[in-house]
């Protein structure tokens, strides 16, 4: 975040209490603090008897070999039948699970009947592939029905799901599929991206190229309609063998720690993670948050969560969370500005989306196109409004309640991440004031401090570094397949002290009222448009190829998009004439998104001579922000050649 962004957050102290209406209403009671204080595991316990479990649990945490956690390890579960069959047999099959609406204007409306007729047809058409209990499946879909399906029948049947953001590249894919040895993609022939198809079977083609992959199918969604490639015998229609399958399928229990998902996320090196999230837990506290921070009220509420599936978000508060609480959704393929800049006040509209969940970055993009366009369309269906991916300025967070909330909405402002599962800290709607720019106060249940470098507890109104300080049931279970690393970046910066405590990579401070606020990343990774980016793959992409020596990537302050990628470029020395530094620029960041994905994409590279390096070599991106970002530049004496600075500055001016 720019400096100036930190100064606005931390002058900010209007408060908005919720309406006495809203508050009569509220789902949440003020009773949940109390009786999670009380004894936090019986308080967790008591909510995860609020799902069906098929053998009930005795044993609530088991913390006796951190940073290893179990919760409710000897229950069985069955996360799909939680999200489907329960309230069907509950007489709810005819409650409309998702309105969805296709990018070029199709739409579908899908019952939990119907949902639930599809996910038995798929789980017999993943047992007739041979896909087992444990196995994994990656799945490489836009935003349709069938991604929600896809996952709910590779849960089904308690195999793993690893879903890959439609607009990651093939190399993405690859990495992703070898990991963790996928042995079924499921994808499309094509999506609806900006009024035109996007290829996605192409791109698994490609990744699938190289020898000795572990995938057997392919199993194709029809819905671009666009020509696609074809291995016989690997790949199959999605279509024809939905058609063909048995439609009866009975779930059965799995251990509440049966893997449910990896989800891969950039870390501080090169390598992305496999976030592994299990059972029981995770859907705990997935439909517990979602029903209390979003005040749901299953039989007449209309819930729309922006998110990609392709993203935890999708993960948590498109499929699981609100499938658990029987939620009736808005589902949409495609980008908010297409045919126009009002489609999503348009979607709103139709459906009479009531709770609506959004990054901030959208929200900002919107307040630069004016608030003329929102004006057109009828948004008074809208009672409460939410925030996720990065910090919320207040600027933005008042036009969001103003402009779209008609000055009258409650927002929630919802701080978590891949690891966490679910949301961790956000206001109450019906309980807490809500505060412009503060995540404000840690679920019932949840225990955050804030921490000095040395482990000390920061005090008011200082900044320190963020840290849960006891297990909670939707964390994740580990890395998958690397137990040290996961040890390493989460639980050992503070492990000379006295507890487990997990470092988020966040800094935040607390007020005097005792709210938490938010103030980005500590560590290299970057926040571009509420998506994580790691600046070392990046760097990695870059110097993989031919005419870069060496990179550096920061991210830098941007209005739009939170954070920018910034990168800087040494070129090989036979290249420093083969082209001009623009051409090189804009070829590198045609490279990054093609290598990464076009979130990766630098906004700027600038072909440099020299990069601020440390005596003992290490790179100093702080220096380089402070070009990125336009500022003075800071203390250069520790570098081994001082003089390399001002050499960068002068050349960019
Ligand atoms: C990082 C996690 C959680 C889903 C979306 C991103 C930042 C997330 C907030 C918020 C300030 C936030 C943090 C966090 N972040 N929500 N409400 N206020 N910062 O998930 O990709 O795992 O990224 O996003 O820096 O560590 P993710």
């Amino acid at each position: 975040m720019s400096n100036s962004s930190i100064d606005s957050l931390q002058n900010e102290t209007r408060v908005f209490p919720p309406s006495p209406e809203f508050a009569a209403n509220s789902v949440a009671d003020a009773g949940l603090y109390a009786r999670a204080a009380e004894n936090r595991l019986e308080f967790w316990a008591e909510q995860a008897r609020d799902l069906h479990w098929h053998k009930p649990f005795t044993e609530t945490l088991d913390w006796s070999n951190p940073p290893f956690a179990t919760w409710f390890a000897d229950g069985q579960i069955n996360v799909a039948y939680n999200c489907l069959d329960r309230h069907v047999l509950a007489g709810n099959g005819d409650r409309v699970a998702f309105h969805w609406e296709g990018e070029p204007g199709d739409t579908r409306t899908v019952t939990y009947a119907e949902l639930t007729a599809e996910v038995k047809k798929v789980a017999n058409v993943l047992l007739s592939l041979g896909i087992e209990q444990g196995d994994r499946v990656a799945i490489y879909l836009p935003v349709i029905p069938e991604a929600v399906i896809a996952m709910l029948a590779v849960a089904r049947i308690g195999a793993v799901h690893s879903v890959v953001f439609g607009g990651f590249s093939a190399e993405s894919i690859r990495s992703r599929v070898d990991d963790a040895s996928a042995k079924l993609v499921i994808t499309a022939d094509g999506g609806w991206r900006k009024g035109k198809v996007f290829p996605l079977k192409a791109a698994v083609d490609d990744a699938l190229s190289a020898p000795g992959s572990s995938v057997e199918h392919v199993l194709v969604v029809k819905r671009g309609e666009n020509a696609v490639d074809w291995t016989d015998g690997r790949d199959l229609w999605w279509h024809d063998q939905v058609e063909a399958a048995e439609p009866e399928h009975e779930a059965e229990a799995f251990d509440a720690e049966n893997p449910l998902f990896i989800l891969y996320t950039s870390g501080t090196t090169g390598k992305p993670k496999g976030i592994l999230h299990t059972s029981g837990g995770y859907l705990t506290q997935a439909a517990f948050t979602h029903k209390n921070v979003f005040d749901l009220h299953p039989e007449t509420d209309v819930y729309w969560c922006t998110a990609d599936v392709g993203w935890i978000t999708g993960h948590s508060y498109v499929v699981y969370g609100p499938l658990a609480n029987g939620a009736t959704q808005v589902l949409y393929e495609g980008t908010p500005d297409t045919p126009h800049p009002g489609r999503w006040w348009e979607i709103i509209e139709k459906y009479k989306v009531s709770i609506f969940y959004t990054a901030p970055t959208a929200i900002r993009s919107f307040m630069k196109l004016g608030r003329q366009i929102p004006q057109k369309f009828d948004l008074s269906s809208l009672r409460l409004l939410g925030s996720v991916g990065e910090p919320i300025n207040p600027e933005a967070w008042i036009w969001y309640r103003d402009v779209i909330g008609a000055g009258t909405t409650p927002i929630v402002d919802t701080w978590w991440q891949t690891e966490t599962g679910a949301i961790m800290i956000s206001a109450l709607p019906g309980i807490t004031g809500a505060k412009p720019g503060s995540a404000q106060v840690p679920m019932p249940g949840i225990k955050i401090d804030i921490l000095s470098e040395d482990g000390t507890r920061v005090d008011p109104p200082h900044g320190g570094l963020l840290v849960v300080s006891e297990p909670w049931p939707s964390m994740l279970r580990g890395i998958w397949g690397d137990p040290d690393r996961y040890q390493e970046t989460y639980w050992s910066k503070f492990s000379a002290i006295e507890g487990n405590k997990y470092f988020a990579g966040d800094g935040a401070h607390v007020d005097a009222d005792g709210d938490i606020w938010l103030l980005g990343r500590v560590d290299d990774v970057m926040n571009v448009s509420g998506h994580r980016l790691s600046t070392a793959e990046i760097e990695s992409a870059l110097v993989a190829n031919p005419i870069v020596a060496e990179a550096a990537v920061v991210g830098a302050a941007d209005e739009a998009t939170g954070q920018a990628v910034v990168a800087f470029v040494i070129l090989k020395s036979n290249q420093a004439d083969a082209q001009t530094a623009d051409e090189a620029s804009a070829l590198l960041r045609a490279h990054v998104a093609k290598t990464i994905g076009a979130i990766a994409r630098p906004r700027e590279i600038f072909i440099v001579a020299e990069l601020p390096k440390t005596r003992s070599g290490k790179i100093m991106r702080r220096l380089l922000q402070d070009v990125a970002e336009g500022r003075e530049i800071g203390d250069t004496t520790t570098l081994a050649d001082t003089s390399v600075m001002q050499i960068i500055s002068d050349r960019l001016k």
